[in-house]
């Protein structure tokens, strides 16, 4: 009997004993999970895209004063966001923990869009020339485009605020996409992003899809016709000194002004754009598309490298469409040359450099590229 009572409350001690330590390891648990920092967080940034903890390092990136958020104030995207709480499990920031070469590139805070506060800015914008800054513009004109009463620059996300893993497609003009009946797939992305003259109307559906939410332009290639969703947000580029004084005249509802080359005048296209739904690409963006990613080869990125790097900034998965310049099929979808795809043939873009770059892109898992048998 007294054997048995000992035993007894030794197992009990030991029960006692066992529990007082998982009640502690519970608690310490907690303590710890409170005061461990969630290594990704999910965060509102200039273009509402999600930003990790970790800074990314800046390679040979020189203006970036107007690019942080560090001012006080909230950009008119800011103010209308809201921040999403839904996890995404992976997304594009999250990329910088598992790839060392896309975190010394990244750069999740730069700012993607002009808005009214960079009219305050102008010294530090004045460092290069257009695409890549506002040295030897009319400053004048700047301030009409990006203080007109027309000027809403909606946030890229709307009104709702950003929703979590957004999927993209953006949707470049390679022959790749003649025949390929990816038209579906496209259309069944969150966003679908198109430039220049890379549509969709008429038979072209089937391949290259149909919806548009973010249309990327300059005044040559402007083909805002060919859009067929009317709620498109159009997405402005400057490459030049004539495509200010365009912007201008297309936020007052204007015919272009002539474009002079040359010495001879020619006639572009009048935009057919609602003026409270346009977006001007920030240059300190092109720039930093430029050094960081394409390691300033070539004059300037072309149109779609630009809305590539958009959409890495915006969506948490992107996977682009008609990229890549494969010799194999036609230089467009909506054509039939084949064009041998040179510096020469694209005028002042590095093909070769842009090709390799979405094959990395590809390969480290920032973007997934569009490819096919014949
Ligand atoms: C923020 O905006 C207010 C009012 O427009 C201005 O007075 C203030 O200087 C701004 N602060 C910064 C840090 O830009
Ligand atoms: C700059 O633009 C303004 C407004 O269009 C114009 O009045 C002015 O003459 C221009 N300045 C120069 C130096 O071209
Ligand atoms: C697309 O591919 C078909 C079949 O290979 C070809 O006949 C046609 O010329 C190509 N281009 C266009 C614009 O249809």
């Amino acid at each position: 009997m007294v054997v048995f009572r000992f035993k007894l409350t030794r197992s009990v001690k030991a029960v006692l004993m066992i529990a007082l330590l998982c009640y502690l390891s519970i608690v310490l648990v907690g303590i710890a999970a409170i005061m461990q920092k969630p290594t990704f967080r999910r965060t509102v940034n200039n273009g509402n895209f999600p930003a990790t903890g970790r800074p990314a390092a800046l390679v040979g990136l020189k203006h970036t004063d107007s690019c942080s958020t560090s001012s006080g104030n909230k950009t008119e995207e800011q103010k209308t966001a809201k921040p999403k709480t839904a996890p995404c499990p992976k997304t594009i920031a999250s990329l910088t923990k598992y790839s060392k070469w896309f975190r010394e590139r990244y750069q999740p805070g730069i700012k993607l869009f002009l808005d009214r506060d960079d009219t305050k800015h102008y010294d530090s914008l004045s460092a290069s020339v257009l695409p890549f800054g506002f040295k030897k513009q009319n400053l004048t004109v700047m301030s009409q485009i990006l203080q007109h009463k027309d000027f809403a620059n909606p946030p890229v996300h709307g009104l709702a605020g950003r929703q979590s893993c957004i999927r993209c497609a953006v949707v470049g003009c390679g022959g790749i996409l003649n025949g390929s009946g990816a038209g579906k797939e496209i259309d069944g992305h969150d966003y679908v992003f198109r430039v220049n003259k890379a549509l969709t109307s008429g038979r072209f559906a089937n391949d290259v899809g149909k919806r548009t939410t973010f249309y990327t332009f300059y005044p040559e290639s402007q083909h805002l016709n060919d859009v067929e969703d009317k709620n498109v947000l159009a997405f402005f580029t400057m490459f030049k000194a004539y495509d200010a004084d365009y912007a201008l005249n297309m936020m007052n509802g204007e015919k272009p002004p002539k474009y002079l080359k040359k010495g001879k005048k020619y006639g572009v296209r009048t935009p057919v754009v609602t003026p409270t739904r346009v977006k001007f690409v920030h240059p300190n963006f092109f720039f930093y598309v430029f050094k960081t990613f394409l390691d300033s080869k070539a004059y300037r990125p072309t149109t779609g490298a630009l809305v590539v790097f958009l959409a890495l900034h915006i969506c948490d998965e992107v996977t682009i469409y008609g990229f890549g310049y494969d010799p194999r099929f036609t230089m467009h979808y909506y054509d039939t040359k084949f064009v041998v795809h040179t510096r020469a043939s694209t005028g002042v873009h590095d093909v070769d450099n842009e090709r390799k770059l979405w094959h990395k892109l590809h390969e480290e898992g920032a973007i997934k590229l569009f490819q096919r048998d014949m």
